[in-house]
């Protein structure tokens, strides 16, 4: 197989995660063979391998990767090696029991499953840039590896941290984020219910605590803290690996997980992020909605967030099987033609790579029901067969490599927000609702959207693209980037607030401005009064010149500031009704909106109307709410892929011709698409 440089943008390219420590080594060769002829010509190993290089303290055995990386290379075949970091072996954690992570209560979560360590102890980072810088320095120049996995899965499980260590570190964060005691106790308001510290040692990482809350504003700090803690362990392997490492090999890791800031951690330690794409995570029996429209795609909306850090990004792990672990999680397999269709959901969100997990189900272990390509005993199956199917397909269509998703419609967000978010009821029921609104209201009316982020590198021209950005529920507001927003607004952007905004500062402190804080000069808004809608209050409307809009959760009842801004919504039901509902503020060239509820999905889809940017492909292509459309351009040229999640056959109409680059040939008029069936069309303007 040629070999590509994966991720450069030159190539589309499938891999598949594999295990040479599960298998006998006989079974290398032919497992390796098979993958290539399948088109997987990359695989990732050793994530969980520590004991395989480090069996005892101290003593190291390359040979078993050795052998495997020589195999890969003889074969052709290109590898992804892992720091093992994720799985401590028992030797080091019953040595050092400092390394294990704690719950809130403070028992020790043991050896046994997986990421049972702390990212704070000294004894286990000492340990951890051993084993990498023995790996590294070791494998870091074998011809066979094009990238690096650090860890894997940063936070999966479990991404709170209770360890003496970690205690230990949250005080050094927290002396050099205040300096001062004094500061700390202002910004924790810890005059209320008598928290006042007289001594960074009286502080700890939140312990359980008699009502079981903690200060809030200690908790914020807390994710501040462990997403930070994360950063600076990743860190402390990026920079050993890129000692060693060949030139052009890529770090990266796979994501994504809560209280973890993945801007700072992409931009201090990896080329590129990968992400784990499990959509039959929706059909988990624990967890299945059934009434839930989305849940055959809510994984677009996680690989919009991983967009948002990386592009291009990979797939380091894609579903290509039926999830399960031994006493959770149980999911069914993919059905004929899912698995094609989820490759693609990736790919036209974004991906550039799609490693399927796993080659071969493992036949032992808490896993031994998460299937892989293949069933225990290896032989031909369905999976396989549209594993290569799709590989083929993608051989074709080469030309799209080096196209990037576009959007002209984002949702903003920031990390401050999100880590505030994690224990604030209040917010997390409008934020929930909004949400999910806008992701099901685009997804009916076909309209591409990203995430972006605020954060500190974000400028007025990297928003430029995007003709409406909703930054929906923003409690906390700062000074920074209410000037980007403005510049934004001014240059002729749309930006749609909604309640809650600019309510708190940057420790989560409620402010006294009044609301919407911040937010008031660019919105033309002042709210006079606020309350959740209640439960006896029904469904609270407003009409926006005929069109019905809920505030849904909660309602504010607004009062347009200033001579740009004006009503254009008023409560036409619930306590609230006759006030103003929703305000209009022309700012330089642009809007921007203010909202009193949290957005229902009905809502969201006139807002897409009135602020003319539903269905923006409408005159290519009809498509039915089955169906998602994802766009990505290069040079003048869009690909659109059309993906049908249901198992019904779905009709659409190209209303230009089209090229067809999935069945080749071109198109046009009433098409029909199989069940769980993919198009790509190209189209030029
Ligand atoms: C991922 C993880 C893999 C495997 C898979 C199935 O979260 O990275 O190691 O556990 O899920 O559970």
């Amino acid at each position: 197989m040629e070999t590509r440089k994966l991720l450069s943008r030159q190539s589309i390219d499938l891999g598949v995660c594999y295990y040479p420590e599960h298998w006998e080594r006989s079974l290398w060769a032919e497992d390796l063979d098979r993958m290539l002829a399948a088109g997987l010509g990359t695989v990732r190993v050793a994530e969980f391998a520590w004991s395989l290089i480090e069996p005892r303290e101290g003593e190291y055995t390359y040979e078993f990767f050795d052998s495997f990386l020589d195999l890969a290379q003889e074969k052709g075949m290109q590898v992804i090696f892992c720091t093992p970091t994720a799985t401590p072996p028992a030797w080091l954690t019953e040595k050092y029991p400092q390394t294990l992570n704690r719950d809130r209560e403070g028992h020790p979560i043991c050896h046994g499953s997986r990421r049972h360590y702390n990212y704070n102890s000294p004894v286990y980072r000492r340990l951890c840039r051993n084993i990498v810088e023995k790996s590294a320095a070791h494998y870091g120049k074998h011809p066979a590896i094009v990238g690096w996995q650090l860890d894997n899965e940063f936070n999966c499980e479990n991404d709170l941290f209770y360890s003496e260590s970690d205690t230990l570190a949250f005080r050094r964060f927290l002396q050099a984020r205040y300096g001062s005691l004094e500061e700390l106790n202002r910004a924790w308001g810890t005059v209320f219910w008598n928290q006042t510290y007289t001594d960074w040692q009286e502080i700890y990482v939140p312990r359980k605590t008699n009502t079981g809350s903690v200060n809030p504003h200690q908790e914020l700090d807390f994710r501040r803290f462990i997403s930070d803690s994360v950063c600076s362990f990743a860190k402390e392997q990026a920079d050993i690996i890129r000692k060693y490492k060949k030139e052009g090999d890529f770090i990266t890791t796979n994501g994504m997980f809560g209280n973890l800031d993945y801007q700072r951690l992409s931009r201090e330690s990896l080329d590129v992020l990968m992400y784990d794409s499990y959509p039959d995570f929706a059909y988990c029996l624990d967890g299945y909605h059934e009434k839930d429209p989305m849940k055959d795609r809510w994984w677009s909306r996680n690989l919009a967030q991983v967009r948002a850090v990386s592009s291009p990004f990979g797939i380091m792990e894609q579903q290509s099987g039926a999830n399960g672990w031994n006493d959770r999680m149980e999911a069914p397999s993919p059905r004929p033609g899912q698995l094609t269709l989820w490759t693609m959901q990736s790919i036209a969100h974004g991906a550039d790579y799609v490693s399927y997990f796993r080659w071969r189900t493992c036949t032992f272990g808490t896993e031994m029901y998460w299937h892989g390509i293949l069933d225990y005993s290896g032989r031909e199956n369905r999976r396989l067969r549209e594993v290569k199917q799709v590989s083929g397909k993608l051989q074709r269509m080469q030309e799209i490599a080096g196209s990037v998703y576009r959007a002209r419609v984002g949702i903003l967000q920031d990390y401050d927000n999100l880590f505030d978010a994690a224990v604030d009821k209040w917010h997390q029921r409008v934020e929930k609702k909004s949400q999910d609104a806008l992701f099901t209201a685009f997804q009916r009316a076909h309209v591409p959207f990203d995430f972006v982020c605020l954060e500190n590198h974000c400028t007025a021209e990297s928003l430029s693209p995007y003709e409406v950005l909703f930054y929906p529920h923003a409690s906390i507001l700062t000074k920074e980037r209410m000037d980007l927003l403005e510049q934004y607004v001014a240059a002729g952007g749309k930006l749609v607030m909604c309640c809650r905004t600019g309510y708190k500062d940057l420790s989560g402190r409620c402010v006294t401005e009044y609301l919407p804080g911040l937010a008031a000069r660019v919105t033309g808004t002042d709210i006079q009064e606020y309350s959740f809608v209640a439960p006896d209050e029904g469904k609270v409307t407003a009409d926006w010149d005929g069109a019905e809009i809920e505030a849904a959760v909660f309602r504010e009842v607004l009062s347009p500031v200033g001579e740009q801004a004006h009503v254009l919504a008023v409560y036409t039901s619930g306590d609230y009704r006759g006030a103003p509902a929703l305000i209009c503020n022309s700012f330089g060239k642009g809007q921007a909106y203010y909202f009193g509820g949290a957005i229902s999905t009905d809502t969201a889809a006139v807002f897409l109307q009135k602020l003319g940017i539903a269905d923006p492909w409408g005159s290519v292509l009809e498509l039915p709410p089955s169906c998602e459309l994802a766009v990505r351009e290069k040079e003048g040229v869009s690909y659109l892929f059309v993906l049908n999640y249901l198992p019904q056959p779905a009709k659409i109409v190209l209303k230009q011709e089209l090229e067809d680059l999935w069945e080749g040939g071109r198109a046009a008029g009433c098409l029909e698409m199989e069940g769980y069936g993919v198009k790509v069309f190209r189209s030029e303007h």
